[in-house]
């Protein structure tokens, strides 16, 4: 018998519907980060909200999340909007920054 081993690297989670589109998830896994891998999911996000008719892609990040939003702020995301006490932390409730990228 012979086995195929696959590793899952990184996905995305996009939800589209009337002309906006919502970033739920984008991860890659720990030691394949910083690896240029995010950019190209997140690129692929873009793509895919803008082929489903979306003017405009949101997400939420956490504030302490700094490396997510280096690479939001790369690809020119701006931040829109606060969600107070959106995240469970580790002591009591974590803000959520919504940031928003225009898809035209
Ligand atoms: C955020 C995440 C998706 C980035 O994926 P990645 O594959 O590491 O990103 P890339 O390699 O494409 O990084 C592109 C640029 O973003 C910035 N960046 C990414 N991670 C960073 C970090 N930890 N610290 C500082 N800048 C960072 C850098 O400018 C980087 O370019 P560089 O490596 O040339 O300096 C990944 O760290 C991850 O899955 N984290 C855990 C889950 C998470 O936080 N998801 C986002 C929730 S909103």
């Amino acid at each position: 018998m012979r086995f195929i081993h696959l590793y899952l690297v990184g996905y995305f989670v996009l939800m589209a519907a009337v002309g906006e589109a919502h970033l739920l998830n984008l991860s890659i896994a720990a030691t394949w980060q910083r690896n240029g891998h995010g950019s190209t999911l997140l690129r692929e996000a873009a793509k895919l909200a803008a082929s489903l008719g979306a003017k405009n892609l949101f997400l939420e990040v956490r504030p302490s999340n700094l490396g997510a939003q280096a690479l939001y702020k790369r690809f020119g995301f701006r931040k829109v909007a606060i969600r107070r006490d959106y995240y469970p932390a580790h002591s009591g409730r974590e803000d959520a920054l919504v940031l928003t990228l225009p898809l035209e």
